[in-house]
């Protein structure tokens, strides 16, 4: 990367036209920082899902490679927030740091402030920002975050606040740097975007279609990540059931698992998300079978009501997803089992809430997310009558946490005595002879152990159980 001719011809290849900008900024950081007299910091902040935190990474990746050293403090020299507009309050966390942003900027002239991801694919945030927010120097979206060296580069060199967001993806680079949080485990996207419309989403909107990566595109980069170091990957795709279908030679999510299977030096499996409309028995053939695919599924059921999950598009009822809960279960006994849920989609009576009570109970869910309904603009369900009051939505959403809470009580001690495989992730926050490791079921457990354990496999009896995460002392081996 670093003997790219300097010349004054921009290239027309979209991965060498970056690589071109990349050298450029490198140029221009080299030459700030020797005018200043000190190395420029960046800091970016992910608001969202595993998705933005992949993209997180590639943006982190372009900015050291262009000279940036990572902090933690928003006091840096360049901040980028990657944004999310699932539910309202991740918008308003974004609009309620830009004030502080804008002190920050004004002590320290050289300051560049970024935005991009999901949020500023909505118009009206756009304008919004361009109206009341003029401090911030860069806007791009979600189907361009490879273009940052060049949107920075086009900052430097003219005044004005500069906004590239395109509406869908006309071209993909994936061979740019990356820099990853942890240098064991990884996001991989295998998919981008989201076809499935359900009623309440903006998610389709600000991602585009539906999108799969070919098969050996993917294989070659975990192949890459493992030679680096990887031993955990985390598939990532809005609903990673419907992977394949529109390649040229369609390959279904299965068979897409048992190829990554074969990559040899990877221990372990995981992916997100599965919807379950199309979650198909291969795909628990295949899981059961599998020695490294983790034993979880997180299975979003978004409501327990057939009335309504007809009315949020999700394409299946009640029945048939404590159907699929059965079968995941009669296939894999100790899986632990995670799950999404919303209260108060328009018109949710308390028939309907109960019937979401019942699906907890029944399904017995490890640990589940729980979101009030957030109304978004341009989604079908914004239009709907029958908003449910707050005080309501309050109620039943204090209801469900009482549940899920007890229900995840009930259960949570079951692994207690066993022996657990578990990938250590680092010393422990309260404790410096511990460390923090995940389960292959994603759940935590401290031991005593040092910090050479970091990115290890060790097997870990589980003494005690803690409510949310376990006590554990290292097997012999
Ligand atoms: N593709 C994934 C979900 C991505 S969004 C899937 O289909 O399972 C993550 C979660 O945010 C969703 O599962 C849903 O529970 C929640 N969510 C999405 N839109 C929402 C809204 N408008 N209000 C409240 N929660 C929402
Ligand atoms: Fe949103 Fe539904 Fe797509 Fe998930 S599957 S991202 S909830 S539209
Ligand atoms: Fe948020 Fe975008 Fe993910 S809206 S949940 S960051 S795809």
């Amino acid at each position: 990367m670093g003997n790219i001719a300097l010349t004054d011809v921009i290239p027309q290849d979209s991965l060498e036209r970056q690589l071109y900008f990349i050298e450029k900024c490198k140029a221009y950081v080299a030459d700030l920082q020797e005018k200043l007299g000190r190395p420029l910091t960046c800091c970016t902040q992910t608001f969202g899902c595993q998705m933005n935190a992949r993209d997180s990474e590639k943006l982190l990746g372009i900015l050291t490679e262009i000279g940036y050293v990572p902090v933690e403090t928003e006091e840096a020299d360049l901040v980028l927030y990657n944004t999310c507009t699932v539910r309202e309050n991740a918008n308003l966390r974004v609009y309620g740091r830009l004030g502080h942003l804008n002190g920050l900027k004004k002590k320290n002239p050289h300051m560049i402030i970024a935005l991009c991801g999901c949020m500023m694919q909505e118009t009206q945030v756009v304008e919004k920002i361009k109206q009341s927010y003029r401090f911030v120097d860069i806007m791009f979206g979600t189907f361009n975050i490879f273009k940052l060296a060049e949107l920075l580069y086009s900052r430097w060199t003219q005044e004005d606040q500069i906004i590239d967001i395109w509406d869908s993806t006309k071209e993909v680079v994936e061979e740019l740097p990356t820099m990853r949080k942890y240098p064991f485990k990884s996001g991989v996207n295998i998919m981008y975007g989201c076809n499935n419309f359900c009623s309440y989403c903006i998610v389709p909107y600000v991602r585009g279609r539906e999108k799969s990566r070919e098969p050996k595109e993917i294989i070659m980069e975990i192949e890459r990540l493992v030679k680096d170091g990887v031993k955990e990957v985390m598939l990532l795709g809005q609903n990673v059931n419907s992977y394949g279908k529109n390649l040229s030679v369609p390959v279904t999510f299965a068979e897409l698992l048992q190829e990554v299977e074969k990559i040899d030096g990877l221990e372990r499996i995981r992916f997100m998300t599965p919807h379950p409309k199309d979650l198909s028995d291969d795909l628990i053939d295949v899981m059961s079978k599998s020695k490294k695919i983790c034993n979880h599924v997180h299975l979003p059921v978004q409501s327990g009501s057939s009335r309504l999950l007809k009315l949020m598009n999700r394409n299946y009822t009640k029945e048939h997803y404590l159907e699929l809960v059965d079968k995941i279960r009669s296939k894999m006994p100790d899986v632990s089992l995670t799950t999404d849920i919303i209260v108060g989609f328009p018109g949710e009576t308390e028939e309907d809430f109960e019937e979401t009570l019942d699906v907890v109970r029944k399904a017995k869910y490890d640990s589940a997310y729980t979101f009030i309904y957030s109304k978004r603009t341009g989604t079908p369900a914004a239009a709907m009558e029958n908003q449910v009051p707050e005080d309501v939505v309050k109620n039943r959403f204090n209801r469900l946490l009482e549940t899920v809470n007890e229900v995840s009580r009930s259960i949570s001690n079951r692994y207690e005595g066993t022996v657990q495989q578990v990938l250590v992730e680092d010393v422990d926050d309260h404790d410096a002879s511990y460390v923090t490791g995940r389960m292959t079921n994603n759940i935590l457990v401290h031991f005593p152990g040092s910090k050479d354990l970091i990115g290890t496999l060790v097997n870990v009896r589980l003494t005690e159980c803690r409510g949310f995460y376990y006590m554990g002392e290292q097997e012999n081996a």
